[in-house]
């Protein structure tokens, strides 16, 4: 667990420290507090929701309600552990002022302690306008999913002088606007390091290599809870997945033998009398 209670200045001194941030997305109550009493230094309750709970192809139909759902569901299973809540698609593109609104609603309703959101240079108005409301702000910048069509698919970005320099800058200015986190998503390693580097706030990166200060992963990749191809920067730290398989085989076979339940040892008793006035 973490010992003491994560907040945007203890992150920050981790970079300072040269301590690496350990991060994890997480969606629901029960994860929450299995994070809780690990190392974990911050969870993201990450809009990849749309795809990991809810079963769609991106991340683009994520409501703020289906947000605001599982942050607050996180929220209850928390107690050191730092949160932040993504601004799902649309929830901050039109003005400043809708995106200082849902980040309001994210902290009030989801209880968050930061929000996220996608973008660079083009993104700092809002930014600026929702740390003015005094709610910490991580951004993302490389690959950001919310961007799919845009970026015709997922691809690592910032491969050419033009888009590494662009991601470069987009890093200073959102510093500059006041984010205290910048995620780094699908970034060549080296590029990464860099960007590291040139900016005093943490970066966390997820398929941006080691050279960041921290890193994120989605929890059921990490897990191996898929069947599908996972992306290369994902390792499987343990195969739950398979476990929980053959968990439910052993379940239903059990069931089909008659061998689970056993009498008395999963069962509840009731009185001979009682049978047998019920008998009569
Ligand atoms: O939504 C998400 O899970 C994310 C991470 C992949 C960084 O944005």
């Amino acid at each position: 667990m973490a010992l003491k209670k994560q907040t945007v200045t203890t992150l920050q001194k981790m970079k300072t420290d040269g301590d690496k941030i350990a991060m994890l997305t997480c969606y629901d109550f029960t994860t929450a507090r299995l994070i809780e009493q690990s190392a974990i230094d911050a969870v993201l309750v990450g809009d990849s929701l749309g795809m990991t709970m809810m079963g769609y192809e991106d991340t683009l139909p994520v409501t703020m309600e289906d947000m605001i759902h599982h942050s607050a569901c996180v929220s209850r299973g928390l107690k050191n552990t730092f949160l932040v809540a993504d601004m799902p698609f649309m929830s901050y593109h039109i003005s400043d002022q809708q995106a200082v609104e849902n980040a309001g609603r994210l902290i009030k309703e989801g209880h968050a302690n930061a929000v996220k959101l996608e973008g660079g240079a083009k993104y700092c108005s809002r930014i600026r306008a929702i740390v003015d409301a005094q709610i910490p702000v991580v951004a993302h910048i490389g690959l950001t999913p919310q961007s799919v069509n845009a970026f015709g698919g997922f691809k690592v970005q910032g491969r050419n002088v033009s888009r590494a320099r662009e991601l470069i800058d987009d890093a200073k200015k959102i510093e500059q606007a006041g984010a205290f986190m910048l995620t780094l998503e699908c970034v060549p390693e080296k590029l990464a390091s860099l960007i590291t580097e040139e900016i005093a706030v943490p970066t966390i990166g997820i398929g941006a290599g080691a050279g960041c200060d921290g890193q994120i992963l989605v929890y059921q990749d990490m897990l191996d809870m898929y069947d599908g191809l996972a992306p290369k920067f994902v390792k499987h730290f343990a195969h739950i997945g398979r476990e929980m398989k053959d968990a439910f085989n052993e379940y239903s076979d059990q069931v089909k033998k008659r061998s689970f339940p056993v009498t008395g040892e999963h069962t509840f008793k009731i009185s001979d009398e009682v049978m047998e006035e019920l008998k009569k």
